[in-house]
């Protein structure tokens, strides 16, 4: 077999650790290609569950012997403790790895130090090769690790004219049943879902990652979270069936924000306690509106059907926002029809001071 670049193997690890995506929380994705002396690749690995083993020690085991003297490229900094697996820092050092190639040091206080294991063990460490890719595969779990709160993206459905009900209140379905599914989907990548009580009584949602086709449930299925200060929720409501797990969160249990509703913060520190690093933000307006008045939304997925409604409620409520210099700038980072509709993907600018 032909010997392949650092560059070209970091390419290949990158795709690998994707394949790791909404199963390994809380724990990041992760890939690794082994490389011989030779530079051939001898083993690859993801992480694919928590608990489950990591990149390195799936890529060492398939390489065995041959990875004496090689290279390890690996998307993040192998570990340095012994959590639920032993450090792949001293696996990759027993193996005999001449020099490991890291795309993003692990920000996780935990089990960072892996880079300097290896490196006080003798391994050259090369960290930063193609980093902005690594990173970007692994923003939701490197965000909330870097600040202790999860990712969130806030996910809505609008006509053209920024509808998401009509005047009568009829609401189902705005958008197409293909970008329901891609709903379906994105769901399946986060570790938690959360609606405000105004959306329960409205539409009683399930909240559930499924098949739309045939109604069966996601394997791995999202908390769901109810933003309920006072414990509206009704106990029939289908977001309490048992299809996946449930948080009612009341403001007595989360905490009372500055307009005596659940403390926005207070709720996504208790959630990244939880093990939850991305959230899907379902809405409905005016939880969002409250999310990106306080600065805690990191991405917008907007599904936008091809219609008009002219009147009716519109998709955000109270952003905080009372005159033009007050907007939330976005960045659009994708624009992808499915099916009928539009699915806009944007991220808030970061605000001066
Ligand atoms: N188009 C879409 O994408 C979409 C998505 C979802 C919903 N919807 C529509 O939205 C409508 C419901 O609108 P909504 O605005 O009432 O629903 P909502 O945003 O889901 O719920 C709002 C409620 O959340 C509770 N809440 C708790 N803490 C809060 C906080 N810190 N900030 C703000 N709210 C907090 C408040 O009730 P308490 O004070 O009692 O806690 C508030 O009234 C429905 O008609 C539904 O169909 C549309």
């Amino acid at each position: 077999m032909a010997s392949v670049s650092v560059d070209e193997a970091m390419r290949r690890a990158i795709e690998l650790a994707a394949r790791g995506l909404g199963t390994t929380s809380p724990n990041p994705v992760v890939g690794c290609v082994l490389l011989d002396a030779d530079g051939e690749v001898v083993g690859e690995g993801f992480h694919a569950y928590a608990g489950g083993p990591h990149a390195e020690i799936v890529a060492l085991a398939q390489a065995g012997r041959r990875a004496k003297g090689g290279t390890a490229v690996v998307t993040l900094e192998p570990c340095d403790h012994t959590g639920r697996t032993g450090p792949c820092s001293s696996a990759l050092v027993q193996a005999g790895v001449a020099r490991v190639v890291i795309a993003v040091p692990d920000p996780n206080p935990v089990a960072s130090g892996g880079a300097a294991t290896l490196r006080s063990a003798g391994v050259r460490v090369d960290l930063g090769v193609r980093g902005d890719e690594a990173e970007a595969g692994n923003v939701a779990w490197l965000t909330s690790m870097r600040r202790g709160w999860p990712y969130v993206i806030w996910k809505y459905a609008a006509t053209v004219d920024g509808r998401s009900a009509a005047a009568d209140g009829t609401s189902m379905w705005i958008t197409s049943e293909a970008a329901r599914m891609d709903v379906h989907a994105l769901r399946g990548t986060v570790d938690a879902v959360v609606a405000g009580v105004g959306t329960v009584l409205a539409d009683d949602p399930r909240l559930t990652a499924r098949n739309l086709r045939d109604g069966s449930l996601a394997i791995r299925q999202p908390l769901r979270v109810v933003v309920d200060s006072s414990g509206r929720t009704p106990s029939d409501a289908q977001v309490r069936d048992g299809a996946a797990r449930t948080w009612i969160a009341t403001a007595a249990e989360v905490g009372t924000g500055p307009d005596g509703r659940v403390d926005l913060p207070a709720l996504l520190a208790e959630l990244h306690q939880r093990g939850v690093r991305a959230v899907l933000l379902e809405g409905g307006p005016r939880l969002a509106g409250a999310f990106l008045a306080a600065g805690l939304v990191d991405k917008i997925v907007g599904y936008v059907a091809p219609r008009l409604l002219g009147a009716g409620p519109t998709a955000l409520v109270d952003a905080g926002v009372t005159t033009i210099a007050e907007a939330i700038d976005l960045e659009f980072v994708d624009v992808t029809q499915i099916g009928p509709d539009l699915r806009i993907t944007a991220l808030p600018r970061k605000r001066e001071g």
